[in-house]
C-alpha cells in the first residue's frame, strides 16, 4: 500500500529550499534543513502539544542497524510507500519499530522532515510516539514506539484463523480513539494540522487495542484566520481521498473527516476502501455504501459478516449514521471531528454483551438520541448553518 499523488507529478519536490540564516527554529538533518516555523508556527504557537521542544533523539545508522540485527528479514514488520519497517531493540532494551526510507522509493526527504517535525511537536495518547531518527549521510530512518498489535488494516483485512476477530466493542473503541487523535490535530493543535493520510494501515494498535495515528509525512498546516482551505497538490491514498479535494486540490479539515468516514465504514463492514478484486458497484466502498444508507432495512447487510450478528442493532445504525455523514459529498454537510468523537465515545461506552439479548436477533431499532454538543461556534469551521451536527 502506498501514497500516491491523485494528480500531478510525483511526491518528490525538487524545489530548492532557501538557505538564508535567520533566528527561526530549524532542524538540520544531514544536508536538509527545514524551518520549524514554516511548518508549525513558532514554538510558542504550538499551544496544546504538551511539549514545544523538538525532543526526538538522533541515532547513528550503526546503532539502528545493531538494534534491528542488520535489518534481517526476521525483524521485518511490514513495508509501505516509505520503505520497510523493522522491529528492533535499542541499547536501553526498549523495543522499537524502525522505518527505513527506501532511497529508490517515491517518498522523499520532505516527508521525512515533516514527519520528524510534526511528531516532535505534537503529543497525544492517540498519536504514535516518535522516539528518534537517523539522518546519517543519505540514510533516513525513523524510530517509533513499537505497537505490538500492528495496524488496524492487518486485523480487518488480513484475517487468518490464528487471529482473533475484532469484536464490536473493540471496533468502537478503535474508532473513538482514532477520532480523538484526529480531534487533537484539528482542534487542539494551533495552528490546526490536516492529517491527509488517514487510513486503516496508519492506525496502529497497542496493548488492549489502543489505537494511535501514525505517518505524518503528508500532514499540512490547516487554514488560519478566515480561510477555509489550503491549496495544495493532491496527495493521499486512493479510496480515502475526499472528492472535492481530489478534484480541486482544496484541502480542508473536512477532507480528513471524509477519510475518517471511509475508515469507519471499513471498521463496520470489514470491507476495504478499494476492493481491487471486485468490479462494478463493489469496487469502491463509499459507492457501494451510498445507496444502502438510504434503506434502513438493509443496514444489517452492511455489518461485517465475521461478526456473525454479534453487534447491537441500534449501535450499528448509529455508527453507520456517523459514517454516512462523514462521507457526505458536500464537505460542509460533514460533521466536525469533535462531534464525531462525542458520538463514537458514546457508542464505545455502550458495551455490547454477546450473551445478552441486545444482539441482532432480539433487538429493535429505535431512533438514536446521541448527546448533543455545542460546537457551532468553532471558529475554524466556516461551513455556516448547514453543518451536519449531532
Ligand atoms: N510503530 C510500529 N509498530 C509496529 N508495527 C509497525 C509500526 N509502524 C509500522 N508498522 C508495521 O509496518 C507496516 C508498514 O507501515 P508503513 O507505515 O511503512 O506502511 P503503510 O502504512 O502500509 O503504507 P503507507 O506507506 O502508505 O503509509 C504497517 O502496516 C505495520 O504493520
Ligand atoms: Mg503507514
Amino acid at each position: 500500500m502506498g501514497w500516491f499523488p491523485c494528480s500531478g507529478s510525483s511526491k518528490h519536490t525538487s524545489k530548492k529550499r532557501k538557505k538564508k540564516k535567520d533566528s527561526t527554529n530549524s532542524v538540520q538533518l544531514g544536508s536538509e534543513k527545514l524551518k520549524a516555523k514554516n511548518l508549525l508556527g513558532s514554538k510558542e504557537d504550538v499551544k496544546d502539544g504538551e511539549s514545544s521542544q523538538i525532543a526526538a533523539k538522533t541515532f547513528t545508522f550503526r546503532e539502528l542497524a545493531a538494534a534491528a540485527r542488520n535489518f534481517r528479514g526476521d525483524c521485518l514488520l511490514g513495508e509501505g510507500g516509505f520503505g520497510r519497517v523493522y522491529k528492533g531493540r535499542l541499547d536501553s532494551n526498549q523495543i522499537v519499530a524502525i522505518k527505513q526510507l527506501d532511497r529508490n522509493g517515491l517518498q522523499g526527504n520532505r516527508e521525512f522532515l515533516v514527519e520528524v517535525l510534526m511528531l516532535s511537536l505534537l503529543h497525544h495518547p492517540n498519536l504514535v510516539n516518535l522516539i528518534g531518527y537517523c539522518a546519517d549521510g543519505d540514510q533516513r530512518l525513523l524510530v517509533y514506539e513499537y505497537m505490538p498489535l500492528g495496524s488496524l488494516d492487518d486485523h480487518l483485512h488480513d484475517v487468518t484463523p490464528a487471529k482473533k476477530v475484532l469484536d464490536w466493542n473493540t471496533r468502537m473503541k478503535i474508532a473513538a480513539g482514532a477520532a480523538k487523535g484526529l480531534e487533537y490535530l484539528h482542534d487542539k493543535a494551533s495552528p490546526p494540522v490536516i492529517y491527509r493520510d488517514l487510513k486503516c494501515s496508519n492506525i496502529l494498535l497497542g496493548e488492549g487495542y489502543h489505537p494511535k495515528l501514525s505517518d505524518f509525512g503528508l500532514a499540512k498546516l490547516g487554514p488560519v484566520g478566515d480561510n477555509t482551505h489550503v491549496s495544495t497538490r493532491v496527495m493521499g491514498t486512493y479510496g480515502y481521498c475526499a472528492p472535492e479535494y481530489a478534484m480541486t486540490g482544496q484541502l480542508t479539515l473536512k477532507s480528513d473527516v471524509y477519510s475518517f468516514g471511509v475508515v469507519l465504514l471499513e471498521i463496520i463492514t470489514g470491507r476495504k476502501a478499494i476492493e481491487s478484486s471486485k468490479t462494478g458497484g463493489e469496487h469502491n466502498l463509499v459507492a457501494w455504501a451510498r445507496p444502502l444508507f438510504k434503506e434502513r432495512r438493509k443496514f444489517s447487510q452492511m455489518a461485517d459478516p465475521v461478526l456473525q450478528g454479534q453487534y447491537p442493532v441500534r449501535g450499528l445504525y448509529q455508527a453507520l449514521a456517523v459514517a454516512a455523514m462523514c462521507v457526505h459529498e458536500q464537505p460542509n454537510m460533514r460533521p466536525v471531528i469533535a462531534d464525531v468523537v462525542t458520538a463514537l465515545s458514546y457508542l464505545a461506552a455502550q458495551r455490547f454483551d454477546s450473551d445478552s439479548t441486545q444482539g441482532v436477533q432480539n433487538s429493535r431499532w429505535t431512533p438514536a438520541t446521541p448527546p448533543r454538543t455545542k460546537r457551532d461556534g468553532d471558529k475554524r469551521q466556516k461551513g455556516g448553518s448547514s453543518e451536519a451536527r449531532w
